[in-house]
């Protein structure tokens, strides 16, 4: 029988006559035994044919007329450092945020150690974060000369679990910086309240979350301030970059002047003469980057609702495949960005096949997928390193910079099993047509149906 016989609907029809759930089960004619729908069919991973051999939206997405004019223009005029352009770029991600200010910076780690810096957190202060997220979040407390502080994730959101944010406080408590991870919102209501009676800063990692909501307000406006990256796989890619948002003039014109080698806000770039009035660095991009966001903001927007329903669409076909656990928003989330479709895969339900086998059998399949972030972010070897800095020496006392110690009071259990299980799915894969969401679903049920077949195939070679 050829697969599209062996579709997707007949499986959950089945499905819910043993138990599964009955949200796709409507009226139903004959009676089979689950997991027989494409056990006929020999899986990729051992020679078999590919549920899907079409190719997925390729990222970044650019078009050679629109796109590129105004790129040309920028280089074609020769101002190509910092100007009208950026401020231009800058103004227009303001607006999109519903922010009063807006700073392009050379990327999202720097957006972010630049924020924590001009917030004034440094040496013998502490930061909330999550282990779920890139690396350069931690990093960037580190490198501010704060200490990070591990709280565990919701197995659920994949976020940082508010509930357990309180216990971590201390009298070195200066702020939380949540990560709006794989572009779905944090639960920055329950953490916004917990700050206010803390009395700590709120910085958001929107890195990954543009243009996602809660209670259609976007994230990265929540707090103090916001970052964001617009490195070439996010979803305003431009090569690299990043922005910092905020409300507040004073602490804009400090990340400003930082940005620029501590010369004055409003200074024009090239005047070398205008003096530095504070310590900082240089972080500015260039106008051709600029004039890259400019461009490709225009569709965020579009593909953003596109992302949603395709998120949406596939989730309703995966989410009664038992041992396929998809993600769970938080019920006042009113819009994602899905960096990432992610799910967590349960080998008991595959007859014992590994994630790692179910991963190279998917991509088999013509699915690409990976199992995302390693457990152990919060205990690292970088961590130690840190500890082991002069800096931190000199910062710290010898009791709070015991390695072990630190690692025993940072332990994230419920992280460490996400991270096990953690199945994604890249994000241009959802500006693909409805019908492509629908070889995501075969691909997985074959995988299901032929699970110990690829398990003891596996084991021979
Ligand atoms: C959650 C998170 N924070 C921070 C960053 C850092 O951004 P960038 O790569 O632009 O430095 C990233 C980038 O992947 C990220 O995903």
């Amino acid at each position: 029988m050829s697969r599209k016989s062996y579709s997707r609907r007949t499986f959950i029809k089945h499905s819910s006559l043993t138990g599964i759930g009955t949200v796709m089960a409507p009226k139903i004619g004959s009676v089979a035994k689950v997991n027989t729908h494409f056990s006929s069919e020999e899986p990729a991973i051992l020679g078999g044919s590919p549920v899907r051999s079409k190719d997925w939206p390729s990222w970044p997405q650019w078009s050679p007329g629109e796109n590129e004019k105004s790129v040309l223009n920028v280089l074609r005029k020769g101002v190509w450092s910092r100007d009208k352009v950026v401020s231009e770029f800058e103004k227009r991600w303001a607006e999109t945020i519903g922010t009063k200010r807006c700073l392009a910076v050379v990327n999202g780690t720097n957006a972010l150690i630049a924020s924590l810096v001009q917030m004034d957190i440094g040496a013998g202060d502490e930061v909330i974060v999550p282990p779920y997220t890139w690396i350069s979040t931690v990093q960037a407390v580190l490198i501010a000369g704060a200490m990070p502080v591990f709280v565990d994730t919701d197995p659920e959101t994949y976020q940082i679990d508010a509930e357990k944010i309180e216990k971590k406080i201390t009298p070195r408590t200066r702020a939380i910086l949540p990560v709006h991870i794989l572009g779905m919102p944090a639960n920055m209501v329950r953490i916004m309240d917990i700050a206010k009676k803390h009395n700590l800063l709120v910085l958001e990692d929107a890195c990954q979350a543009w243009l996602a909501e809660i209670n259609h307000q976007i994230v990265g406006t929540f707090g103090h301030a916001g970052c964001y990256s617009f490195q070439t796989t996010k979803h305003l890619p431009l090569g690299e970059g990043g922005a910092i948002v905020s409300d507040d003039e004073d602490f804009m014109d400090r990340c400003y002047s930082y940005h620029n080698v501590g010369f004055p806000y409003g200074g024009v770039i090239g005047d070398v003469g205008a003096g530095s009035v504070m310590l900082g660095t240089k972080l500015r991009i260039t106008e051709y980057q600029a004039a890259i966001g400019i461009t490709l903001l225009q569709d965020l927007d579009e593909q953003t609702t596109i992302r949603n329903k395709r998120a949406a669409y596939l989730r309703s076909k995966i989410e009664e495949i038992p041992g396929i656990v998809p993600y769970k928003l938080y019920d006042n989330v009113t819009r994602c960005a899905f960096h990432m479709f992610a799910f967590r895969y349960r080998e008991d339900e595959f007859n014992g096949l590994s994630r790692s086998d179910f991963l190279n059998s998917l991509r088999a399949e013509g699915i690409p997928c990976m199992g995302g972030y390693a457990p152990f972010l919060n205990t690292q070897p970088y961590i130690q390193h840190a500890f082991n800095t002069k800096n931190f020496k000199a910062m710290y006392p010898k009791e709070m910079l015991d390695f072990q110690n630190y690692s025993e009071q940072n332990q994230c259990p419920e992280n460490d099993a996400l991270c096990n299980e953690a199945v994604w799915l890249f994000q241009s894969m959802l500006l693909a047509d409805e019908s492509d969401m629908e070889d995501v679903a075969d691909a997985i049920l074959k995988i299901k149906d032929n699970a110990e077949s690829i398990r003891k195939g596996l084991k021979k070679t």
